[in-house]
């Protein structure tokens, strides 16, 4: 069944299991929306928990559980609401194993990995605790919100447990309006990096696997009655339109001003029993929409008499039109890298600072001439997407679905759903964000391609807007002598876009020369693009021959004969080859060319460019001269 047919019977679906309105489909999806959104929550009054923590490690989880499973002895519990040092002067009978006030710190957030020589591959639960005075005790309320914690989070205030959290890379909030309390608070974490193959990735990965918070730490005041929620996007046919959900005791039958800063564009709307008003607004004629060349972004403010919340939203249309991918109605091609989430440095945290997001993304617009990137192979930091709309960088967005998953497992499917419900509730109100990635190389089986298939139709009916791809693997064959390569999967029918991974002349049998003539078999119905491709090389070793694997002339030949080989393909659209810099992967051990680095990087972990670099960054350079340059313009 075409894929547009099929999305309209999904969306219709949900409309029947609901009461048949547009706010059904986000009731409908609501079973895996998280309690509280706090969209745009770096534009409230927001106290900052970054900075030294203290931490304990606890690589035996004695301060979860006890030797049969039961609740840990209280002389082990590390998030107790106690000063130790008292108890010990005291010399009474009670003792701890444990003082998080007097342990040793580290920085937060960032990879415990990265912090000290001793947890350079620890691998287990490690307790962080934070002291804290807030900055607002009196009226309104208070949450508690992660940028990330990898890979689960157990959470305590004053000695009372907040809540846990599941998955590496997504935001999570609590309130802890009724724990904060005057003066000196105390919060806990537990931090479990752990992996299993019930967890999403299962432990079978490229890439390190980076445990603790890895991502800022915020509390979040807000009215007693808030705008917990607030999106506004541009439909094909010309409307701005959204939703604002409120939350508290006034969230029912409360009016709300929508306003675009700069445009003659505004609603009042009143929220239902379910605190929700939709909102539709005429786009004016004057709406720039949002593109690459044009990143433009608009203050869009949501009034209620208690609460103001703003977002900085770009307005586009994407949409695949037989292999076209069109954006603004204008077929694109995707000239992109691949990136995992690592700072350049020898040393990273998995640490990404605004000015570490501007570094990154800025190589590959001013540097690389790119306006896409691939961020693999999970969510990335809020602040990627959130740079990538400031730069202009289109991008594939893609929850950890990688190799591996226990395939038939409920459990394990909805863990992948709610990663993909975390990530579209955040950044749904990212122009950057095109492409909702379900998975990356898994082996095709009738478990895994309903596995996908469930996940394809759950971000379908969540956000009928982007499209939806995943990273297929290809089969190797021949054809009249020649190397053929081909798409045999079945889960192409599910996906707008198709995408391969191809290393042929890295891994295999093939040489460099024998790419171009290669033939690829792949279906030419819709859009198809090179997720990646890749050779690896050491930044500084050379082979003026360009015959040695590992050297930067290798590299370089590799991408001028994939470059050549693909060109031919008549529905190629884009390539987010792999990857823009070296990174860490405990996989990687050649104690001469990698270190425990992968080296398919463009530049060294460092940011050193190498040859390669500049072959792609010329080829896209002329991709640029040849494409209609896409005039933002008033349609
Ligand atoms: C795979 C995989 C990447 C990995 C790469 C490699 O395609 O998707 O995560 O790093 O190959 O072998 O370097």
């Amino acid at each position: 069944m075409k894929t547009l047919a099929k999305r309209a019977l999904i969306a219709s679906i949900f409309l029947c299991m609901t009461s048949g309105s547009v706010a059904a489909e986000e009731e409908a999806s609501d079973s895996l929306r998280p309690n509280y959104l706090l969209t745009a929550s770096i534009n409230r009054e927001r106290q900052s928990l970054s900075g030294a923590w203290t931490y304990s490690k606890d690589l035996y989880r004695t301060g979860l559980t006890d030797i049969d499973g039961r609740p840990a002895k209280p002389r082990l519990q590390r998030y107790r609401d106690i000063d130790v040092q008292s108890i010990e002067a005291a010399s009474g009978i009670d003792f701890l194993e444990f003082d998080m006030d007097r342990g040793p710190t580290m920085m937060v957030p960032g990879a415990w990995n990265a912090a000290v020589p001793e947890l350079r591959y620890y691998n287990g639960l490690v307790w962080f605790q934070k002291k804290f005075t807030p900055t607002r005790t009196t009226d309104g309320r208070a949450f508690l919100e992660f940028g990330a914690v990898n890979y689960r989070a157990h959470v305590y205030l004053n000695g009372e447990e907040v809540g846990t959290h599941e998955g590496g890379f997504t935001p999570f909030v609590f309130e802890v309006t009724d724990l904060l309390r005057e003066g000196e608070n105390r919060l806990v974490v537990g931090v479990d990096s752990a992996h299993d193959d019930q967890t999403i990735p299962t432990p079978i990965t490229d890439w390190d696997n980076y445990g603790g918070i890895t991502r800022p730490v915020h509390i979040v005041y807000t009215p007693r009655t808030f705008v917990d929620d607030a999106t506004l996007r541009l439909t094909p046919d010309g409307l701005l339109t959204g939703s604002v959900t409120l939350d508290g005791p006034e969230a029912n039958g409360t009016g709300v001003h929508v306003a675009i800063e700069g445009l003659d564009a505004e609603a009042d709307v009143t929220t239902g029993s379910d605190g929700q008003a939709m909102v539709s607004i005429p786009a004016p004629d004057e709406l720039q929409r949002w593109s690459p060349d044009a990143p433009k972004l608009y203050d869009v403010r949501f009034s209620t008499v208690d609460d103001q919340l703003e977002d900085q939203i770009g307005f586009r249309n994407i949409e695949v039109s037989g292999s076209d991918i069109l954006l603004n109605s204008k077929p694109i091609f995707l000239r992109g890298i691949a990136l995992h989430e690592e700072e350049f440095g020898t040393n990273p945290a998995r640490r990404i600072t605004p000015q570490a997001a501007r570094s990154l993304l800025g190589e590959v617009k001013n540097e690389l001439h790119g306006n896409y990137v691939r961020l693999s192979h999970y969510p990335h930091a809020r602040v990627m997407t959130r740079m990538a709309d400031e730069l202009g960088l289109l991008v594939w967005s893609e929850i950890p679905v990688y190799w591996t998953a226990d395939w038939d497992n409920p459990e394990v499917l909805e863990k992948a759903k709610r990663m993909q419900s975390e990530t579209y509730f955040r950044d749904r109100n990212r122009a950057s964000v095109i492409l909702w990635s379900i998975g990356n190389e898994t082996p095709v089986s009738e478990d895994r391609t309903a596995f996908h298939t469930a996940l394809a139709e759950h971000i379908k009916a969540l956000d009928a807007d982007r499209l939806v791809s995943a990273a297929l693997l290809v089969e190797g064959d021949e054809k009249n002598g020649h190397p053929l390569i081909r798409i045999n999967d079945p889960l192409v029918d599910e996906l707008d876009v198709m995408a391969v991974n191809s290393y042929a002349g890295w891994y295999g049998s093939n040489t460099l020369d024998e790419l171009p003539s290669i033939e690829w078999d792949v279906p030419e119905d819709k859009p198809l693009l090179f997720s990646e491709f890749g050779a690896g090389a050491l930044a500084g070793f050379h082979d003026p021959e360009g015959k040695q694997k590992w050297s930067e002339e290798f590299q370089a030949e590799f991408y001028r004969q994939t470059l050549s080989m693909i060109e031919k393909i008549p529905n190629l659209r884009g390539m987010s080859p792999w990857i823009l810099k070296d990174f860490r992967s405990p996989r990687r051990e050649h104690p001469v060319f990698q270190n425990g680095w992968n080296r398919k990087g463009l530049m060294s972990e460092t940011g050193v460019p190498k040859i390669a670099f500049g072959v792609l960054a010329d080829y896209y350079w002329k991709k640029m001269q040849s494409e209609p340059v896409s005039i933002e313009s008033v349609e």
